[in-house]
């Protein structure tokens, strides 16, 4: 069941192919919403509850071929069932603000698109778990995913389950965050990542500010 949520509510993602960025603008934009509300909530999937984060831990570690694309859809939507219910829509129905680092449009390109499950078959599971929530803004950090790719091995760490899937399958996860974001110019933002932190943060304020009528600042 979904709570009674704000008519326009207050959830933004930044979403894009592994290191766009997407964490790092995350926390910056954690950080000036803070400036300005005490009800802000910094996230992530999958993960960003404490069930969802054991699921997590199952989905990005280990080999590639580990779990198929349709395992990991499934996985993916019960970790974000849990994310919703137990993190997401409390946060929203007492009026503050989210940002999660993805959420489902992850799903439609890695999954539905780079995966071949099909964006169909995504979109099924969507509505059973989801119903018709939608986040209010989705901004895409685009960036060549060879780029990308070096920045997120540089980072190291055991959680390369999905880098490992190699260069061709996140080319397609890049086309596809990119197809998925001309389906509604109202809601998602396709953001050039390729140029310096603080330019990408001026950015993606400059498209808040005028979606919410606030007034962000690059500190
Ligand atoms: P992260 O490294 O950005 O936290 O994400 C972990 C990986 O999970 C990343 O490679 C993308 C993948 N992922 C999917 O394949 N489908 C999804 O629905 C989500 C949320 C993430």
């Amino acid at each position: 069941m979904i709570p009674t949520l704000p008519k326009n509510n207050q959830m933004i993602v930044i979403d894009g192919v592994d290191g766009s960025g997407k964490g790092v603008q995350s926390k910056l934009l954690y950080e000036a919403l803070s400036v300005i509300s005490s009800q802000v909530l910094l996230t992530r999937e999958p993960g960003g509850s404490p069930a969802a984060e054991d699921i997590r831990k199952l989905l990005v570690e280990g080999e590639p071929d580990k779990w198929d694309s349709l395992t990991e859809l499934l996985l993916m939507y019960a970790s974000r069932r849990s994310h919703l219910v137990d993190t997401i829509w409390p946060m929203l129905a007492k009026g503050g603000w989210v940002i999660s680092d993805r959420y489902a449009d992850s799903s439609r390109a890695f999954q539905g698109i780079a995966g071949s499950l099909g964006l169909d078959l995504v979109e099924k599971i969507h509505y059973e778990v989801v119903g018709s929530f939608e986040p209010e803004l989705v901004l895409i950090l685009d960036i060549p995913e060879s780029i990308a790719l070096k920045r997120a091995f540089g980072r190291g760490g055991k959680e390369d389950r999905f880098e490992k899937k190699g260069n061709e399958y996140h080319a397609k996860v890049r086309q596809a965050f990119l197809q998925i974001a001309t389906g509604n110019p109202n809601r998602y933002h396709v953001i050039d990542a390729n140029q310096s932190i603080p330019v990408v943060t001026q950015e993606i304020f400059t498209v808040l500010n005028h979606h919410f009528n606030i007034n962000l600042k690059v500190q």
